[in-house]
């Protein structure tokens, strides 16, 4: 009996090994948008899309992000400056996207684009905070969808969300959880409301990587800086060592836990862009495969237990 399940799990992934190797043609023509192209993996996204020969149209948000973006690739990469919370600079890169691709529609948008502060206990941020990021993570997502949404339909193209494996299941306070479980919804929606048109929606999930979005040094600060401003009862309810047992945890555990090798989640992005049959989802990293993921599917009071019992201890306690 445990042979014959072998067998067939090995069967299983020899099938989907075969089936996934595919890629589509005419990449010369296939135009993909990628928002958030500075740094990170948008940025190594765009290099490698070119170099594989697609027409990559990078946004940037920065212009030194620009330049160095070009200085490493081929002259068929369009750079272009792109501030996904602005609607105006949303629409000015879709009437260009559509200007470029003309009869061919665009083949992919990549939702790449993201920012990872301010982060802390929920209590720690003001209602600004959490519409500060979920402007960018996730509004930012639906306005850049909805701008080039027509063109994709064109091209019978796809849509690439990246959320996180925070989008599956959430053990910190503030908006950052909040913005990619809203990214999954919006892409759920949008994969089952646009499969009638031949758009693919695909959601890349990864774990902890080593980019400026796990950055301690920038993690520490936002800590402190969130705490200098709380009231003094919020700061007693916490206490002062709950502020350095925290920023230990951040320098100790994120770096420890961040993967540095990239291309894991690159090579993802990359599979849902130009693979025949890509995956619905993508998990990269071992801890979104192995830790975070199967996490997610456990019962809430094991999950809280478990996470709870390794918190940082709140200085009050319950009477
Ligand atoms: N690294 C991880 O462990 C991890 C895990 C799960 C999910 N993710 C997600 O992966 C995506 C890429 O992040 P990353 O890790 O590669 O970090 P990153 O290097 O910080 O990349 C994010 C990019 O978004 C840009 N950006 C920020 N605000 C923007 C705005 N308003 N308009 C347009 N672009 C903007 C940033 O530009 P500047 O650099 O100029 O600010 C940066 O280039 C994010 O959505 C993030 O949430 C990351």
């Amino acid at each position: 009996m445990f042979l014959y399940l072998l067998a067939l799990l090995v069967l299983f992934y020899l099938f989907r090994w075969i089936r996934e190797l595919p890629r589509v043609g005419d990449k010369a023509n296939k135009y993909v948008y990628i928002t958030g192209c500075d740094t990170g993996f948008g940025n190594l996204l765009a290099r490698h899309l070119d170099k594989m020969g697609f027409r990559v149209i990078a946004g940037c948000y920065t212009e030194k992000g620009e330049e160095q973006l070009k200085k490493a690739c081929s002259s068929n990469l369009i750079t272009t400056h792109l501030d996904v919370t602005s609607k105006e600079s949303l629409a000015k890169v879709a009437a260009m996207i559509k200007d470029k691709v003309g009869v061919h529609g665009l083949w992919a948008l990549v939702n790449n684009a993201g920012v990872a502060v301010p982060s802390g206990p929920c209590d720690w941020h003001t209602l600004d905070d959490y519409k500060s990021m979920l402007e960018v993570n996730l509004n930012g997502v639906i306005g850049a969808t909805l701008s080039v949404l027509p063109l994709i339909k064109k091209a019978r193209g796809r849509v690439v969300n990246v959320a996180s494996v925070f989008g599956r299941i959430c053990v910190t306070g503030g908006p950052y959880p909040v913005s990619k479980f809203g990214v999954e919804g919006f892409n759920d929606s949008l994969r089952f409301t646009l499969a009638p048109f031949g758009v693919k929606v695909l959601c890349i999930e990864p774990g902890f990587f080593k980019t400026s979005v796990t950055d301690s040094e920038l993690h520490t600060r936002n800590v402190q800086t969130l705490w200098d401003r709380l009231p003094q009862d919020v700061k007693d309810d916490y206490g002062v060592e709950y502020l350095q047992k925290s920023k230990d945890v951040i320098k100790e555990k994120v770096s420890q836990m961040s993967d540095g090798d990239l291309m894991k989640v690159v090579s993802c992005m990359e599979h849902a862009v130009s693979a025949t049959w890509p995956r619905k989802r993508y998990s990269p990293g071992w801890d979104a495969k192995f830790f975070w993921l199967p996490m997610s599917y456990m019962p809430t009071c094991f999950v809280d237990y478990f996470f709870l019992k390794n918190a940082v201890p709140i200085a009050k306690k319950l009477q």
